[in-house]
């Protein structure tokens, strides 16, 4: 075990991660992260990268070759140690809590096993209305109880230095892999469902949003200092079938939490009906890069921030046309208060980590210079 986990360890066997924490305007040094979610000047760009924390980090396959996922994810002190690994290296604006959008599911009654090279599988999905019937509401305390020790370590351990963001999914893609058993690439299951059942699919989908809402402010009593929530598959709607079936959802998860923290909604794909996506709610939208940034801002409005959006496969290099592309993203933003530079979507495995850690000083050098 590494040296600062059993520091960590001893720690908290101590004080069993339950520890009071600072008041919270004392709480962050490098606030940029959290001034550009509320649109205030900031001197320079802050930066964080979906997926900051994988398997592209040699750091991360050091842990990885011993533990599963899934325990890697369950005890708090390998969880802890991989969301500060890009924090040390990266020098990112933000940390993300080391986590997935599908712990809550066996809580829920529901399944969870990660395959080999194959992804999330779930065994028993949901179809039917006695499926339905049968999901569990979750209660934090007791279902991922490591999940807010892991939050109250990380806070911990980072004592002030940035921003930690807790996550979850949206109501639709967390209800696409509960519906079609793990990943997909036609959500036939998930279609089917939503526009031959419409009542079976108001009942899921709000017994989905109940469970996010909760899972999100638990994280929030935990210590997190931002919300992202993960909308990734939810472009495979069009705009009016968003409309009807996923937005009151989305809506319904983002009014149902507390409100100290800033939202970052975040989708892929949903470029062509972005400004329904600013209906759903949140401080922050977050875009991919099949949209212009200066576009889908416009669009937004200017009265709500911006995150994003560089192709995640331009950080494969070469180094030239990183720095091109990050300086073409920050004009986009022309200035404004409440850019927030990301990814369109998580880091690649596979991904050169210099190439990603020269991105970041890019960010910092090129917007500072503005
Ligand atoms: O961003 C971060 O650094 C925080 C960690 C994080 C993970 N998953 C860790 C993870 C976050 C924010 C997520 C969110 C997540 N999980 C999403 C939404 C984001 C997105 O990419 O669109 C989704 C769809 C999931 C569900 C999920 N988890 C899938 C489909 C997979 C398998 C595919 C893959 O990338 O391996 C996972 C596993 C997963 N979640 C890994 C990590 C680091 C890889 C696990 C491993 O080491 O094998």
């Amino acid at each position: 075990m590494l040296k600062r986990v059993q520091h960590m360890v001893q720690h908290i066997s101590k004080d069993p991660g339950k520890g009071e924490l600072p008041a919270k305007e004392n709480r962050v040094k490098n606030d940029t992260f959290l001034k550009a979610c509320r649109r205030e000047s900031v001197p320079y760009t802050p930066i964080w990268l979906m997926r900051q924390a994988g398997r592209y980090m040699k750091e991360y396959m050091d842990i990885r070759k011993k533990y599963s996922f899934l325990e890697m994810c369950r005890t708090p002190e390998l969880a802890c140690e991989i969301t500060l690994q890009p924090v040390e290296k990266l020098n990112v604006d933000a940390a993300i809590i080391f986590a997935d959008i599908l712990l809550p599911l066996p809580g829920m009654g529901v399944s969870l096993e990660f395959a080999k090279n194959e992804g999330p599988v779930i065994k028993n999905p949901v179809r039917s209305e006695a499926d339905i019937e049968k999901i569990r509401i979750i209660e934090p305390k007791e279902d991922v109880p490591y999940l807010l020790d892991s939050i109250r370590m990380v806070k911990r351990e980072l004592n002030g230095k940035i921003p930690l963001i807790g996550f979850s999914g949206a109501p639709f893609t967390l209800a696409s892999y509960i519906i079609e058993g793990g990943s997909s690439k036609n959500y036939i299951h998930t279609k089917a469902l939503m526009w031959k059942e419409p009542l079976l699919w108001k009942e899921l989908m709000e017994k989905v949003s109940e469970v996010i809402i909760r899972y999100l402010n638990s994280q929030i009593d935990a210590g997190v200092d931002c919300l992202q929530i993960f909308d990734s598959w939810v472009g495979c709607l069009g705009p009016d079938d968003y409309r009807s079936f996923a937005l009151p959802y989305t809506k319904k998860v983002i009014d149902g939490i507390k409100k100290d923290v800033p939202v970052i909604n975040f989708s892929t794909n949903t470029g062509a009906y972005i400004p329904l996506v600013k209906e759903a709610g949140g401080d922050v939208i977050g875009v991919d890069w099949r949209i212009r940034l200066d576009e889908a801002w416009e669009r937004v409005g200017y009265d709500t921030s911006i995150q994003g959006n560089l192709d995640p496969v331009v950080l494969f290099g070469p180094l030239s046309g990183i720095k091109n592309r990050a300086k073409e993203i920050i004009d986009m933003a022309g200035g404004r208060p409440g850019h927030i530079f990301n990814l369109g979507h998580g880091i690649i495995v596979d991904t050169p980590v210099e190439n990603v850690k020269a991105l970041v000083d890019f960010v910092h050098e090129l917007s500072a210079a503005k």
